[in-house]
């Protein structure tokens, strides 16, 4: 299989690259020739550029587009909710339009803020892939229109939704809250964080390796790719100081998401179902303390099933 993958130079690009290079893994997964796209290449906005650009005309029914490629400041997207749609809206719209011109199967990439966020308590079990959505920011709002995009473009396509994306020491040039608390616990410094919210903290490595899987053996439909187990953005950075040897108990104060002011309204509980993934017979992903650890330690090896 050919693959393609978009957003070359982002959080979930870096960590796929990270591991396509690994000996023997695009091997391992049928892979025989990947083709990777960032902004220095083309403008995935641009429905000329997309439509005419050589990789994607090339497709044929044995490629998987996988597309990390998003407007992904969630704040931002707020004041500047055309750049937001631009970005989540017209990218899938076009690389799906791609996809069902050749035939190739697009893996488009979304996330938990489809969900409506809800207020604290309201929600106690995961959101499974068949749930209604109702998205209650811009951002995710922009999401949930790729998504109807992709289902409505006619081509093959599985909308992969995950969350709370971590990298920490495994991305250096990426800054996400695992890196930020780290750089915090190494320095010493106090944190103020969230302790009402709580979702599915994913390793970027591990739900790289999720996606290809998916890509591997791919299914039509909307599956939902995250960490195993669930955490509050508190109990997630406990844990990186923890690791670190910084004294939480003294160094972080819980707040409520009252308290701590940001633009976009962000969901309460978005922990995400896997119901989807494994109906399709694939594993879990690892825990999100076992990604931690490994993220901690720069370690982006995955563990192979059947080697
Ligand atoms: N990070 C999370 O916690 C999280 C959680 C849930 C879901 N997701 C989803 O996961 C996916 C990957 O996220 P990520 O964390 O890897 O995001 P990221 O680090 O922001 O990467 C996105 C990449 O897309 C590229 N891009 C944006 N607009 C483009 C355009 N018009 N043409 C070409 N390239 C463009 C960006 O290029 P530039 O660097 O040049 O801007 C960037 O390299 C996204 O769909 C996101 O919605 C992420």
């Amino acid at each position: 299989m050919r693959l393609v993958i978009t957003g070359k130079n982002g959080q979930l690009g870096s960590a796929l690259r990270m591991l396509l290079d690994q000996e023997g893994l695009a091997e391992h997964y049928g892979v025989t020739h990947v083709d990777y796209l960032g902004r220095e290449d083309l403008d995935l906005t641009d429905k000329k550029q997309v439509l005419d650009h050589p990789i994607f005309s090339q497709m044929d029914s044995d490629t998987v587009l996988l597309n990390a490629a998003a407007f992904t400041a969630v704040d931002h997207a707020e004041t500047d909710p055309a750049a937001a749609l631009a970005g989540n809206e017209d990218i899938p719209a076009n690389l799906a339009a791609v996809c069902a011109t050749t035939g190739a199967f697009l893996i488009h990439v979304s996330t938990d803020y489809v969900f409506p966020a809800g207020s604290p308590g309201h929600r106690t079990s995961p959101w499974q892939a068949h749930d209604q959505i109702g998205p209650s920011s811009l951002y995710g709002e922009s999401k949930a229109r790729g998504e109807r995009a992709v289902r409505a473009s006619g081509a093959r396509a599985a909308i992969a939704r995950t969350a709370w994306v971590y990298s920490g020491d495994t991305l250096p040039e990426h800054k996400d809250f695992v890196s930020t608390m780290a750089a915090k616990a190494r320095a010493g410094q106090p944190a103020i964080v969230v302790d009402d919210q709580v979702g599915s903290p994913t390793y970027a490595i591990d739900l790289a390796h999720g996606l290809l899987m998916l890509a591997h053996q791919p299914q039509p439909g909307t599956v939902h790719i995250v960490g195993s187990g669930q955490a509050s953005w508190y109990e997630l950075a406990r844990a990186v100081y923890d690791a670190l040897g910084a004294n939480p108990d003294e160094l972080i104060k819980p707040v409520p998401s009252h308290a701590y002011s940001q633009l976009a309204i962000r969901p309460q509980y978005s922990v995400l179902g896997t119901d989807t993934w494994r109906a399709a017979g694939h594993p879990d992903l690892p825990h999100w303390t076992h990604g931690l650890k490994r993220a901690l330690a720069g370690d982006s090896q995955v563990h192979l099933e059947g080697k």
